[in-house]
């Protein structure tokens, strides 16, 4: 058994990666972001984010209030391409 603890599962991120990243100076959720693809996976970070953030918090000395998540861009929620372009306003 694996003992590699993935934080993003959506992108198969493991700790390990993320801290070497945050190690390398990648200091902002947003730079993991654009590095990693780290919450830009189905679940758009909702799986994700959170756990990396105490990473951050951990590896930088940084609160949780000085690191700020990557602003959520619609659609919020999954939308079937069926429905986007449908005719009907259901
Ligand atoms: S768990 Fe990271 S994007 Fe889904």
């Amino acid at each position: 058994m694996s003992d590699k603890i993935f934080i993003c599962r959506c992108e198969d991120l493991t700790k390990e990666e993320i801290e070497q990243a945050i190690d390398e100076g990648y200091k902002t959720l947003e730079e993991l972001k654009c590095k990693l693809r780290l919450g830009m996976g189905s679940c758009q970070g909702r799986g994700c984010l959170l756990l990396a953030r105490r990473l951050l918090c951990q590896k930088t000395g940084k609160s949780t209030a000085e690191i700020t998540l990557p602003p959520a861009r619609p659609p919020f929620i999954p939308v079937s391409i069926g429905t986007l372009a449908s005719d009907k306003n259901e």
